[in-house]
């Protein structure tokens, strides 16, 4: 079916996903200088797959990058790539991730494809993001053995559990993908352990953290541990709030991760190895708009201390959410509110848990239709519950508090008799 535009766009064809009341998904929002530096990238229009057409986007995106490592604790060396969003971060990791784990075992994916090559255990938690599995897809490795290890209460996994599935299985090329933020709870993984045990058992691991890597920029590293991955992935377009479509892979291990993705033809102006940084040796696009700019200019505004503080106050408006709502009768907080995400359930007294999803949903219709602020809702542990993820930089207490008023006025009128 094709909508008329005009007609869409009345019925609320645009959200507002840069407000500071937009709590839907995990939106951010986009800090001014970064906005502006998008509008250069377009202006200035570069292909920054080389460095020698473009020298200036190519080496303000190696300092952002550069920042970037530094800023999250990540080891020095790492090489980076900014790419689309959090599902290509995921993907070209995993492809660096395969090449390695391949190599080690003497074959050369590159090359002579998954065709033959020794079998590759992709272990996930039971919680892993859609998109691990979709970049496997991608890869060709399928999703038909991937395997999953138990989580804890809130979403995390659960060391022991990865241990026992990697004993019981068979040695061989392996991958792991931890998480950094539960698209629910915001849970993080215990990454420090999880790396203990998988490179134990020579694994690589990953750590998808387009939500919550960010959160290394507030904490000190040893807590989260997640310095002792192999590979990272995060979205700069997430909590970092710079303008779509910027997804950040980081990689321990350069060599892998470049042997992965690099591509040669004779009419390209290359560097040579080791001198200036061509992004088309890390990405996975080949010509490609210079979305590393905004990420310097972002970094450049706010500094370790600016992102630090937009996490921290992201994450005391999420606890701040959980304790006045929890005060209110009838509505339960789910999880632990560890990071910026909270889950909201209302119940409908004396009533089934059918009863309660109902009165869940209509309250989520109810604030979306009153328009205070925006949010959603998702099924956790077969429940549906409220969602408010806190993304946005420019979200105050007021807005919070306003936003409150709404979630608590829309659950007096959805009393569900049962
Ligand atoms: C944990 C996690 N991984 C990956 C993604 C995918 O990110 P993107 O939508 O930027 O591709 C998301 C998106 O919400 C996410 O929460």
């Amino acid at each position: 079916m094709v909508h008329r535009i005009a007609d869409v766009a009345e019925a609320g064809g645009l959200m507002g996903m840069g407000s500071g009341r937009f709590f839907g998904f995990v939106i951010g929002g986009a800090v001014p200088a970064s906005l502006a530096a998008d509008w250069l990238v377009t202006a200035w229009d570069q292909n920054t797959g080389l460095f020698a057409p473009s020298p200036a986007t190519s080496v303000m995106e190696e300092i952002a990058g550069r920042w970037l490592v530094g800023m999250l604790g990540l080891p020095e060396h790492s090489s980076f790539a900014f790419v689309t969003g959090g599902q290509m971060a995921n993907t070209t990791a995993l492809a660096a991730a395969r090449h390695h784990v391949l190599a080690a075992a003497g074959w050369d994916v590159e090359l002579d494809g998954l065709a033959g090559s020794p079998p590759i255990r992709l272990v996930v938690s039971d919680e892993v993001h859609v998109t691990v599995p979709r970049g496997a897809r991608l890869l060709g490795l399928g999703t038909r053995t991937i395997e999953k290890v138990a989580v804890d209460a809130n979403g995390a996994m659960i060391p022991s559990d990865l241990e026992r599935v990697l004993s019981e299985g068979n040695a061989g090329p392996t991958i792991v993908c931890c998480q950094a933020g539960n698209i629910n709870t915001g849970a993080l993984d215990p990454t420090g352990e999880l790396a203990d045990i998988a490179h134990a058992h020579d694994a690589w691991l990953h750590v998808d953290g387009a939500i919550g890597l960010w959160a290394a920029a507030s904490r000190p590293s040893p807590l989260l541990g997640l310095e002792r991955a192999d590979s990272w992935s995060t979205d700069a377009h997430k909590w970092l709030n710079v303008p779509y479509d910027c997804g950040i892979t980081i990689c321990r291990h350069p060599d892998s991760h470049r042997a992965a993705m690099t591509v040669t033809a004779s009419y390209l102006v290359q560097a040579a190895p080791g001198t200036d940084r061509d992004p088309v040796d890390w990405n996975p696009e080949f010509s490609r708009r210079a979305r590393g700019v905004p990420v310097y200019a972002a970094l450049a505004s706010l500094g370790r201390s600016g992102v630090a503080e937009i996490v921290d106050r992201c994450c005391a408006h999420a606890r701040r959410f959980a304790e006045l709502l929890a005060v209110e009768p009838d509505v339960v907080v789910l999880n632990d509110v560890v990071l910026n995400q909270v889950l909201v359930r209302f119940l409908a007294p004396g009533g089934s848990e059918e009863d309660h999803d109902a009165r869940t949903c209509a309250v989520i219709a109810a604030v979306q239709s009153n328009g205070t602020c925006w949010l959603g809702g998702s099924i956790w542990r077969g429940l549906a519950v409220m969602r408010i993820s806190v993304s946005n930089y420019a979200t105050t207490d007021a807005d919070v508090e306003a936003s409150v008023a709404s979630i608590i006025s829309a659950a007096r009128a959805a009393a569900i008799p049962v």
